[in-house]
């Protein structure tokens, strides 16, 4: 599949089918995405594959109460399902049947071996996870490559400690993404929903266009 393509429509599946990601599918995906850059070259990160019915659905437990806690917070305490953005109400349907995707793939990275420089600087440290997301979205994109569709998602990450236990994740490791994949439902999607380049690039200094607006 053409680079730019995968980068263009690699888009958040809420939909899957139930058919199972062949290994040999999912090894030639972890083989490129490994390539992806990390501080020092440290190698941080470790996968763990859950395709086990009672540990996804253990997971699925843990996930739907943070989805709906979400879910309310975003509504103002109040869901009104009817009224749901679309988008919101794919992810809301995600959540109801994430015990039901075939494989949830687990991020994890050695705490150690990360290297944030901004920790200093008296706001959120970001930069330890750059050495962990380049990765993640290059499983995305080999998955997409391969016909496979993901959902990265963090909102596990709440609650490490119990996702720790379950899946015997040693305590020098943390987890960064819980990423569900599978073969989808519907067709990928053709046109994600971003800003325009010419509102997200300046030229020499923040806020001064770089590019005319797009035609
Ligand atoms: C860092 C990060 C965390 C995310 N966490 C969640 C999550 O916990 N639950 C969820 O349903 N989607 C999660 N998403 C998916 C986003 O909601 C999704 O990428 C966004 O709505 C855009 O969708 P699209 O890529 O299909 O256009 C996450 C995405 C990213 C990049």
């Amino acid at each position: 599949m053409e680079l730019t393509e995968a980068m263009r429509t690699t888009g958040t599946c809420r939909y899957f089918r139930p058919d199972p990601v062949p290994d040999e599918v999912l090894h030639r995906a972890v083989d490129a995405a490994r390539f992806a850059p990390q501080g020092g070259n440290r190698q941080p990160v470790r996968w763990v594959v859950v395709r086990d019915p009672d540990r996804r659905q253990a997971l699925a437990d843990l996930y739907l109460p943070l989805w709906k806690a979400y879910l309310g917070r975003r509504s103002g305490g109040r869901i009104d399902y009817e009224r749901l953005p679309r988008s919101v109400r794919d992810a809301d349907h995600f959540a109801e049947h994430l015990a039901e995707v075939p494989a949830i793939v687990v991020a994890c990275a050695e705490l150690a071996a990360l290297y944030p420089t901004d920790t200093g600087l008296g706001r959120l440290s970001v930069v330890g996870g750059g050495s962990i997301y380049p990765t993640v979205q290059n499983l995305c994109l080999a998955l997409r490559g391969e016909g496979v569709a993901s959902a990265m998602t963090t909102l596990l990450c709440t609650v490490e400690p119990q996702v720790r236990e379950l899946l015997a994740i040693p305590d020098d490791m943390i987890t960064a993404a819980h990423i569900a994949i599978g073969y989808p439902e519907r067709p990928f999607p053709t046109t994600l929903t971003r800003a325009p380049v010419a509102e997200i690039v300046y030229a020499d200094t923040f806020g001064r266009a770089c590019f005319p607006p797009d035609a």
